[in-house]
């Protein structure tokens, strides 16, 4: 039994892990990568972004999450894709450029419509706008917000639906697992949309975690709740769960149980659809160079060997 067959026989759509396309040349891990009983869904960490997609102004390249996406579809794995609208990793002409209203919506607009008409037919969901609030629940002062307005939102979740009318849209974020003033935004964002009469499906749960100090099963569980409440569905995008170095056998058992709780919310919670991990190795983990001293985040050491977190998550689907 691996992690998606277990998560698929309690009515789960999938069990995945993000994964990046530099990774692809290690043999040993595309093997591990496409192995379905653990993995029956992948996310592409970096090339659909928008500065990989519209490096220059109308101009879009697909091939690096052509890649990521074939190899979803040889392998029977879902495919969520990742992202439309953030602030960051955006190319120089959007972050350079004179905008005005009118302009920037225009952009958005061909931006969002260009890379989901190529990807039509073979997402799950799309991750629409990611990370538009701050800590305290107000929006994050982005080009979009500045420029835009609040209404860049639905106006992205709009253009998403006309360009594919089967994906699931999703508000993707961080910090939104527990409540508190950034979860109340987000709900906030699923009500907007709502407001507009636009189509909104889902709220990713980043879940980026610290060994220690992950919130509990109970609260994670509460805050899923509320979402659902609101008619959406949710789901863990980015889950890692990281460490101060060196790392030690207590450290490895924490995270255990942080994963163990963390999954076990998913698992309690119906409209709860799946989980990703952000990436399964710490051989590629984003952690080490994001956050300096801390690492050992993922399920598989660096050599490609389960860790404790690995049983903590099978036991707890
Ligand atoms: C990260 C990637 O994993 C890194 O390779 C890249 O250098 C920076 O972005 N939240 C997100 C993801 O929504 O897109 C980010 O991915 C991690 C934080």
């Amino acid at each position: 039994d691996g992690l998606n067959t277990a998560a698929v026989a309690i009515r789960k759509t999938y069990f995945g892990t993000g994964t990046d396309n530099p990774e692809l040349t290690d043999t040993a891990y595309v093997t591990q990568l496409n192995n379905t009983a653990d993995f029956g869904q992948i996310t592409p960490g970096n090339s659909q972004k928008w500065d990989a997609t519209e490096p220059t102004q109308n101009t879009f390249t697909f091939t690096n999450g052509d890649v990521i996406a074939d190899l979803a579809e040889a392998n029977g794995q879902k495919l969520r894709c990742h992202n439309l609208v953030w602030h960051n990793q955006l190319p120089n002409w959007v972050t350079s450029g004179t905008w005005t209203n009118e302009t920037l919506v225009a952009a958005l607009k061909n931006h969002i419509t260009k890379v989901v008409t190529h990807y039509k037919g073979q997402c799950y969901a799309w991750d629409v706008v990611n990370e538009a609030l701050n800590e305290d629940g107000t929006y994050r002062e982005s080009l979009w917000y500045t420029t835009i307005g609040e209404a860049y939102l639905p106006i992205a979740f709009a253009t998403a639906a006309a360009a594919d009318s089967d994906v699931k849209l999703y508000y993707n974020d961080y910090n939104i697992e527990y409540s508190g003033a950034k979860a109340t935004g987000a709900q906030n964002i699923v009500k907007l949309v709502q407001s507009y009469g636009v189509k909104i499906d889902g709220v990713g749960l980043q879940a980026h975690f610290i060994v220690g100090s992950t919130p509990s099963k109970s609260s994670q569980a509460s805050t899923m709740a509320a979402y659902t409440a609101l008619g959406v569905e949710v789901a863990i995008t980015e889950l890692d769960i990281r460490m101060t170095l060196p790392s030690t056998q207590a450290l490895l058992s924490q995270q255990q149980t942080d994963y163990s709780n963390t999954v076990g919310a998913c698992v309690e919670t119906e409209g709860c659809v799946g989980i990703t991990i952000w990436d399964w190795t710490d051989k590629y983990s984003w952690v080490p160079s994001t956050f300096s001293g801390q690492g050992d985040a993922c399920p598989w050491d660096e050599n490609l060997v389960k860790k404790p977190a690995y049983t903590g998550i099978l036991t707890a689907l």
